[in-house]
C-alpha cells in the first residue's frame, strides 16, 4: 500500500510540475505537455510515414514544416533543454527518429517525382544502365557433377540417386563383400548403428543394387552422391566426397562395350582418346580394372600430376560379377553389364588444377568465385 502510494505521488508530482510549451507557426501549432510530448512526437513519426504527395509543391511545404530552419524539428530540438532529465533520453531518440523519417520521406518522393516523366509518367529512367546483379557461381563439384552427367545423358544414360544412410546390404553384402570380407577394410566405415548395421555409404555402388532391385533390364544409369570414409583428411582425403557410379546392364553385354563408352567418356570429358585398362580387383565385377587416360607429358604440370609417366588413373570398373545380378534379382544366365565408379572431386582436381582436397568444402567465396565464369 506504501509502496502504491508513494508512486502514485511520485507521478501525480511530475504531472504537477510538467514543463508545457506549444509551437505556433502560421499553418500550424503543436502543443506539448511533458509525458504527452513523447507520445506527441511518436505521433508525428506516424504522419510522417504516412505521408502522401501527388505534387512536388506539396513534397516542399512538408519539407519546409518538419526540416525548414524554423520548422517543427528545429523548435523541437530547441525544447529539447526544458524536458524533464528523466526523460530526456527518449525524448531525443524519439525526436531523431522523426527527423530520420522525414528526410527520407522527402528524399524518397523527391526521387520518385524526379525519376517520374512528365509525358507518360513511366517509373524511373529507362535509359540508365541498370544495377549490377551479383551472380553466384556453380560450386565446382557441382560443375563437374553436371559435365559427366552430360556427357552420360548423351548416350542414354539417366541419373538416379539413393539415400546416403545405408544398411549393410545395399552398401556391402549385395555387392559380394559379406560380412569379415577382407575388402570390407578398404573402405573405413561410418557406422550409426550395429546390428543390424546402419551407415553412411561408402560409395555409390549402393545405387546400383536398388536401382537393380526397382527396375527390369535394359539399364542404363549413372548415379552421382556424396560418400563417407573414416579416412584422415589430408591435401589429397576427405572424409567427404563424392562419386558417379555408372551401370549398363542388358542382353550380350561385352568388355568391348565397357572399354567404348569409356573411351567415348574420356573424350568428351577431357578431350583425350587415349586410355588403358589395368587388371585390379573390386568385389562386385569380374574381371576388374582401373582406368588410365593418357594425359600427354607436354608442360611441367603435365610431369607433376602423372609423376612423370603421362598416365592418370581416374576410375574402377569392370563385368558386374553374376552374384551381384543375382543378388539383384537379375538373371546372370540371360543378362550382363559393366560397372564403373569415379571420384567427381579428384576429376574437378585434375580439369581446374586444385591442389587440395580440403578447399571444397571450406566455402572460401575467394575459392569459389574463381568458377563464376563457368556454367
Ligand atoms: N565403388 C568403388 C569405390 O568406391 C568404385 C567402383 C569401382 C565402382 C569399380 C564400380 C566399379 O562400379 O565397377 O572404390
Amino acid at each position: 500500500m506504501i509502496l502504491f502510494l508513494s508512486i502514485f505521488y511520485s507521478v501525480l508530482s511530475k504531472l504537477k510540475t510538467g514543463n508545457c510549451f506549444s509551437i505556433k507557426k502560421r499553418k500550424f501549432a503543436v502543443h506539448f505537455c511533458d509525458i504527452t510530448m513523447l507520445d506527441k512526437v511518436k505521433e508525428l513519426i506516424g504522419e510522417v510515414k504516412a505521408f502522401k504527395a501527388t505534387t512536388k509543391e506539396e513534397v516542399e511545404t512538408f519539407r519546409i514544416k518538419y526540416l525548414g530552419s524554423k520548422g517543427l524539428l528545429k523548435e523541437l530540438f530547441k525544447e529539447f533543454k526544458n524536458v524533464d532529465a528523466s526523460m530526456r533520453k527518449d525524448f531525443g531518440q524519439a525526436l531523431n527518429n522523426l527527423k530520420n523519417a522525414a528526410t527520407e520521406k522527402v528524399n524518397a518522393l523527391n526521387n520518385a517525382f524526379e525519376n517520374t516523366t512528365e509525358e507518360n509518367h513511366i517509373y524511373g529512367d529507362l535509359t540508365k544502365p541498370s544495377e549490377p546483379i551479383s551472380l553466384g557461381s556453380r560450386h565446382p563439384i557441382s560443375i563437374v557433377k553436371n559435365q559427366i552427367i552430360d556427357v552420360f545423358n548423351r548416350i542414354g544414360f539417366t541419373v538416379s540417386e539413393g539415400p546416403e544412410i545405408e544398411d549393410d546390404w545395399h552398401n556391402f553384402s549385395a555387392l559380394n563383400l559379406p560380412e569379415h570380407h577382407p575388402a570390407r577394410e578398404m573402405q573405413d566405415t561410418f557406422f550409426i548403428e550395429k546390428n543390424p548395421d546402419v551407415l553412411l555409404r561408402t560409395h555409390t555402388s549402393s545405387v546400383q543394387v536398388r536401382y537393380m532391385e526397382n527396375n527390369e533390364p535394359p539399364i542404363r544409369t549413372i548415379s552421382p552422391g556424396r560418400v563417407f570414409r573414416n579416412e584422415d583428411i589430408s591435401a589429397r582425403a576427405h572424409c567427404i566426397f563424392h562419386q558417379v557410379e555408372g551401370l549398363y546392364i542388358d542382353t550380350d553385354v561385352s568388355f568391348a562395350d565397357l572399354k567404348q563408352t569409356l573411351l567415348y567418356f574420356t573424350k568428351e570429358m577431357f578431350g583425350k582418346s587415349k586410355i588403358r585398362l589395368r587388371p585390379s580387383y573390386f568385389p562386385f565385377t569380374e574381371p576388374s580394372a582401373e582406368v588410365d587416360i593418357y594425359w600427354g607429358l607436354e608442360t611441367e604440370v603435365d610431369y607433376k600430376i602423372t609423376k612423370g609417366t603421362g598416365w592418370l588413373e581416374i576410375m574402377g570398373c569392370g563385368m558386374v560379377d553374376p552374384n551381384v545380378l543375382k543378388n539383384c534379382g537379375i538373371d546372370p544366365e540371360k543378362y550382363s553389364g559393366y560397372a564403373f565408379g569415379m571420384g567427381i572431386e579428384r576429376i574437378a582436381m585434375l580439369l581446374y588444377q586444385i591442389p587440395d582436397i580440403r578447399m571444397f568444402y571450406e566455402n572460401d567465396v575467394r575459392f569459389l568465385e574463381q568458377f563464376k565464369s563457368v556454367l
